[in-house]
């Protein structure tokens, strides 16, 4: 976890130099609290390794991992590009009047709809994945009389040391055209017969939660192996190599990740000696990193309900959320860490499990964690909520989704309500 922990004279939890029991009681919990100045940090540790290292490149933030018109309108100040996947991340996009020409759509089943949102908004490139979006797209380019740039999502068949859920590149994938059976070939050259769909290049996604570079070097070879057949066979040449994302972050001290401008340079190093051996031009390097940019920059503070103890098997608390607002323990079996922000100062003397309030014995966020002695209405934080906990949210058991708050400048602003009950039951009609 984030162990310079920011611990105030009351021996509370801080971010951005704002006390947590401060948000909990302003806001209520669960809360999530993203420190804005991480945010950006970690966009310019991308963004300005590419530019000292002299490459042209386009960092994307994947809104899939944390999107809210707040998010967008920060990723725009930090001049980062956007990687959507659905028509409502374009949508959410659109509302934070995000440069319609970094937007990147994405996805495995894009529809007519969404490909019409994204030629109507103009968006600056799609990413085609599979032979029934080409004839999708041509079909719309052509009655719209637009043209578009895509990307050719390929799968290099590179296999990330990740989770197995969250692995996207392999070949056994629902994602892209694989190069090793001919499919990204023959993709490559229907888009070269159409007029309207101007291919820019390749791209690929590994995976998540990668530490090492190794797999990002194995794809680039691979990449480049295919894009030197392509020009010795059709005299193409990529203008843009996009990378995807996948860049790991802490969320224990089991976890070690590269600092992201050491991802960077492997890169751009690895880039660069494949165009010389292959003469070619370096290309645009674009990148798609979602948690790398937001994951350590949240925390999720919680109200500590019940406690129950159970003599020689387990210690549980419970608290106010879990699996709702976030699902990666029970989906991904993913670890956190957390502390009690109240007694952010006190040793750690009593070991727990922390469960959330949903009906399923699945719903649990934390196993055996130690903490300070721990009694009902503590406010727990749980670090590097940032990614994949909003926007993985659901509202099983009908809770309302948790409000978001953004601190920068010592200052608290709500950037996402908490939902009501009123909105859960909105769109119920009634039977009777
Ligand atoms: N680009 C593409 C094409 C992707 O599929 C993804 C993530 C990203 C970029 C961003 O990856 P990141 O930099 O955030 O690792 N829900 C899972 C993660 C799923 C990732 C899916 N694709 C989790 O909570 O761990």
């Amino acid at each position: 976890m984030n162990k310079q922990l920011e611990i105030n004279e009351k021996g509370h939890l801080t971010v951005g130099g704002v006390d947590t029991t401060y948000l909990a009681d302003k806001y209520s919990t669960p809360l999530f609290v993203y420190d804005v100045t991480k945010i950006r940090e970690n966009a310019r540790a991308f963004v300005e390794t590419f530019a000292s290292l002299g490459v042209k490149a386009q960092v994307a933030y994947a809104s899939k991992a944390f999107s809210s018109i707040a998010m967008l309108q920060v990723a725009k100040q930090e001049n980062l590009s956007l990687d959507v996947v659905s028509q409502g991340e374009l949508y959410t996009a659109l509302q934070a009047e995000f440069p319609v020409e970094k937007i990147h759509l994405h996805g495995n089943n894009k529809n007519r709809e969404e490909l019409e949102m994204a030629i109507q908004h103009n968006i600056g490139c799609i990413v085609i994945d599979n032979f029934h979006e080409i004839d999708l797209l041509t079909d719309i380019l052509a009655n719209y009389e637009k043209e578009v740039d895509v990307l050719l999502r390929v799968t290099p068949g590179i296999e990330a040391h990740t989770h197995d859920y969250i692995l996207t590149g392999n070949e056994d994938s629902k994602f892209g055209f694989d190069i090793a059976n001919g499919q990204a070939e023959k993709a490559f050259r229907l888009l070269n017969q159409k007029d309207r769909i101007h291919l820019k290049g390749l791209h690929c996604h590994i995976g998540s939660q990668i530490f090492e570079t190794d797999g990002f070097i194995m794809a680039i070879r691979r990449l480049f192996d295919t894009l030197a057949d392509w020009k010795r066979k059709y005299q193409f040449e990529a203008n843009v190599l996009n990378l995807g994302g996948g860049f790991g972050i802490r969320y224990t001290n089991e976890d070690d990740p590269l600092p992201l401008n050491e991802y960077v340079r492997a890169l751009v190093t690895e880039i660069k000696k494949q165009v010389t051996i292959h003469q070619m031009d370096v290309p645009e390097i674009w990148i798609e990193p979602g948690r790398a940019i937001v994951g350590n920059t949240a925390v999720t503070l919680y109200s500590v309900g019940s406690k129950k103890e159970i003599p020689e098997v387990r210690n549980y608390i419970a608290v106010d959320g879990g699996m709702t607002d976030n699902i990666r323990p029970a989906l991904y079996q993913a670890k956190y860490d957390a502390i009690l922000a109240n007694k952010a100062d006190q040793p750690n003397t009593y070991t727990t499990s922390v469960a959330g309030k949903c009906c399923e014995s699945g719903d649990m966020l934390m196993w055996d964690l130690l903490l300070p002695s721990v009694e009902s209405g503590d406010i727990l934080a749980v670090f590097s909520t940032g990614a994949y906990g909003y926007s993985m949210s659901s509202h099983y058991n009908r809770f309302p989704k948790a409000a978001v708050v953004f601190i920068e400048n010592d200052k608290d602003t709500l950037v996402i309500r908490r939902e009501t009950y009123q909105d859960l039951v909105r769109n119920d009609l009634s039977y009777e």
